[in-house]
């Protein structure tokens, strides 16, 4: 009588860890302080998933980035307005080196600036399939001014007004309004 719960003793203890690691290293949080604010980045490994938002006392932005889909999205609060594009993964940091991006962070005591930058102009236009965008952006853009955000390269024409968003101190997203759609 003793072999069995011997065995589903041992079971348990080989178990428990296993599933509590498992639990953990789904949705992984970040967060970063700085003067005046912070970012708190949030990966779901489960959905390939991962979030950077900043809260400052002048304003808010988050980004929602899906490797899954492929498309990200970004809010920028006061403003009320909402940014879809493709992601494009040849510039974007892979999904497995974004928790490394954030650790390297804590080792600097001083903001760097971000060694990357991708720069968008926008198209305002209403998204009637934006439940297509996954859960996360769904929520977070719903009932905002939507706008679909182009990469461009080079200065070759005029961007009119830019909103640049330093994440996590690697990548620089500046999103710019024609000035004729404003
Ligand atoms: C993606 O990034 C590469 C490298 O910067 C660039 O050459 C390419 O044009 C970009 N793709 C789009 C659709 O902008």
């Amino acid at each position: 009588m003793k072999f069995p719960i011997l065995t589903a003793v041992l079971l348990g203890l080989v178990l428990t860890p296993a599933l509590a690691d498992h639990h953990q290293q789904t949705e992984v949080s970040k967060k970063i302080s700085f003067g005046g604010g912070y970012q708190l980045m949030t990966i779901n490994r489960k959905w390939l998933v991962a979030s950077i938002e900043q809260k400052t006392n002048h304003g808010s932005w988050k980004t929602i980035w899906n490797y899954d889909t492929g498309f990200m999205a970004t809010k920028v609060l006061p403003e009320k307005v909402c940014y879809l594009s493709i992601m494009n993964r040849t510039e974007m940091p892979s999904f497995d080196a974004l928790p490394q991006l954030a650790a390297d962070i804590r080792n600097h005591n001083r903001p760097r600036p971000p060694s990357k930058e991708i720069t968008f102009t926008l198209v305002k236009r209403t998204i009637r399939d934006l439940e297509s965008y996954g859960p996360d952006t769904f929520s977070m853009c719903r009932g905002l001014s939507t706008y679909v955000a182009y990469e461009v390269h080079g200065p070759q024409f005029s961007l009119g007004s830019c909103i640049k968003l330093d994440v996590l101190q690697y990548l620089a997203l500046t999103y710019c309004h024609n000035d004729n759609f404003v």
